[in-house]
């Protein structure tokens, strides 16, 4: 239990729309000011040629052309690629800009930790590969229908892509991979807090089992639940005995939205709320607080998501949003104040909120 957190006053509605971060934050308006309408124009055009780039990088086999710590010259790369060296040379250039690539002292190129998510399996791949497939490019291609009639247009009547991802085991097996890298990140942060005070822990939607691994590992009073889509739940169980967790989880295939958890002194719930709407989330939020409540008062809630900012910022909940319209009925980024007003209709106190990397953060909550 945290008690830590337990200690610090409710947040203010100010304090949970970071309205303070922005005002302590000095260059925010002097970044929005400094850049012209063109380099506007030029840096919001310019990424998908950064997409074709990354995906051309796969695609020319230089992510498998060098392994870890190994340099070649730019001609040597064009003929393991069978390119044209001149071309070649330039898109070296243009990849070393990226951050894709280093230089060594005589100028060969190696590939930098980022250029190595780019070998089959890794974390850049995966995302490229999720992004620009059929599915995803048509919900962005068909955005403006989305918008006209308030219904994502390519998910062949369901609900969320996740239906679709579950006949497609390549396409899934990249999404796991994705969000896996993603919450890794987060796994470092969040597996750090204080556990002392709980004993199970469950984790509703908890993908391919990234962040609850990590939370057991560095906490072995710990045992662990994850409820997931039956696919997914498959895949999960494998990867959750290869780490040596399977006598701490229970793996359980279930609809986190309809059926009810199994007692848990600690809930997580992360990204899973942005993909749905207020109904579907009162029902999750319901069933989890009838199981915190049988674990006793103690007992918390975590919520991770990417709060919107105050209007007029930028934010990566910004893209997410537009993401979430295109590809759920019903999902939606939400600011902190709307989070804890839906909290609040689940009979849930929003006690705590926690920056965490990448814009998340983590909201947790108590019964009331
Ligand atoms: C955006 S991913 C987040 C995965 C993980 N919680 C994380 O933060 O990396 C959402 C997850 O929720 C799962 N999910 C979606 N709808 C579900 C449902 N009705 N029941 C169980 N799991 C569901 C998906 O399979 C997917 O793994």
């Amino acid at each position: 239990m945290s008690v830590d957190d337990r200690d610090m006053p409710a947040p203010s509605v100010e304090d949970l729309t970071g309205a303070g971060q922005i005002d302590a934050d000095p260059f925010a308006a002097a970044r929005l000011q400094a850049i012209t309408t063109q380099e506007a124009i030029q840096q919001m055009t310019g990424a998908d040629m950064r997409q074709h780039a990354l995906k051309t990088f796969i695609t020319l086999g230089l992510a498998d052309s060098l392994d870890d710590d190994e340099f070649r010259t730019s001609d040597e790369l064009a003929e393991i690629c069978q390119a044209d060296p001149q071309m070649m040379a330039r898109f070296l250039y243009a990849m070393h800009a990226h951050g894709v690539l280093t230089t060594d002292e005589r100028g060969n190129y190696g590939l930098t930790p980022l250029g190595q998510t780019l070998r089959p399996g890794g974390a850049m791949s995966a995302a490229l590969g999720v992004i620009t497939s059929p599915l995803w490019q048509q919900a962005g291609d068909n955005l403006a229908a989305t918008i006209c009639t308030g219904r994502p247009h390519s998910l062949n009547g369901e609900e969320t892509p996740y239906p679709l991802l579950a006949a497609d085991p390549g396409l899934a097996g990249m999404f796991d991979t994705f969000m896996s890298s993603r919450t890794t990140g987060l796994a470092a942060t969040l597996s750090a807090r204080n556990f002392a005070g709980f004993r199970t822990v469950a984790d509703l939607g908890g993908g391919d089992g990234t962040l609850l691994a990590a939370i057991l590992t560095a906490h072995p009073h710990l045992d662990g639940i994850l409820i997931e889509r039956a696919d997914v739940a498959a895949r999960t169980e494998h990867r959750l005995a290869e780490q040596g967790l399977t006598g701490r989880v229970q793996i359980i295939a279930g609809d986190i939205f309809d059926d009810l958890c199994p007692p848990a002194d600690l809930i997580i719930v992360s990204s899973i709320l942005h993909n749905r709407d207020d109904p579907a989330n009162l029902k999750l939020l319901g069933n989890a607080r009838q199981a915190l409540e049988k674990a006793g008062p103690h007992a918390e809630l975590w919520v991770v998501e990417v709060p919107l900012p105050v209007p007029g910022l930028h934010s990566h909940g910004i893209d997410l949003d537009l993401r979430m319209m295109s590809l759920f009925a019903g999902g939606r980024e939400r600011t902190l104040p709307q989070y804890q007003n839906l909290l609040a209709q689940a009979r849930l106190d929003l006690i705590n909120v926690v920056p965490l990397p990448g814009d998340h953060h983590l909201m947790i909550a108590m019964t009331d």
